[in-house]
């Protein structure tokens, strides 16, 4: 059975959406570890009702981001996960840990990439007033949410939305492609070919 450890900031619906789909079996895998930089996140609460461990790896207490960096990749080595899922985890991660983990890190991005990268892209999917917007699990890279794309799922952008109720239409998305995406994972049923990810059946 492989593992997963799941790297959250805050209310942790993601994390809740893996928990709740790895209860129903759909996935081949189970949740090893939640690691987060935040103390106070909603995630911590969520791991402790599903017994699930985890980690704080206090941003705000860290003497600096260089020690920051290297606690957070050390909880990621010693979690011996198969697959490491970035589930609303609100920081850039170094470098070297990205190249440690290429190929096993994944995130989840609150629009159709390459459209509206980096914060609050619901509001600027607003901003420039697309139609169509949608969620996207891709591989992480060194760029921000640049990574080799796993799937997306889309939504419609409605008259009346402001940044709140896109946002709902969107994480409902959200928590159906990370499950899907860890489970094509989990599957081995993923190939990156360069900016592509093939599927095998
Ligand atoms: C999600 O919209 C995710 O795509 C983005 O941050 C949000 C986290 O939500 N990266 P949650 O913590 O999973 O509820």
């Amino acid at each position: 059975m492989q593992q997963l450890a799941v790297l959250a900031s805050g209310r942790g619906s993601n994390f809740q959406a893996l928990i709740d789909a790895c209860a129903r079996g759909h996935f081949p895998a189970s949740i090893a570890l939640l690691i987060t930089d935040n103390p106070g996140a909603f995630a911590i609460e969520r791991a402790e009702r599903a017994g699930i461990p985890y980690r704080i790896v206090d941003f705000s207490a860290s003497p600096s981001k260089t020690a920051y960096d290297a606690a957070l990749e050390a909880a990621m080595v010693e979690s011996g996960a198969d697959l490491f899922v970035l589930a609303g985890y609100m920081r850039i991660l170094a470098g070297p840990t990205v190249a440690r983990f290429a190929g096993k890190m994944i995130n989840i991005h609150p629009a159709l990439l390459p459209s509206f990268p980096g914060l609050h892209a619901q509001r600027q999917a607003l901003a420039y007033g697309v139609r169509v917007s949608g969620c996207t699990v891709h591989f992480v890279d060194e760029g921000m949410d640049t990574g080799p794309i796993i799937l997306q799922r889309c939504v419609e952008v409605l008259d009346g939305d402001d940044e709140d109720t896109l946002a709902e239409r969107i994480l409902a998305e959200e928590h159906r492609a990370l499950p899907d995406a860890v489970r094509l994972f989990c599957e081995g049923r993923l190939r990156i070919d360069g900016r592509r990810v093939r599927r095998l059946p």
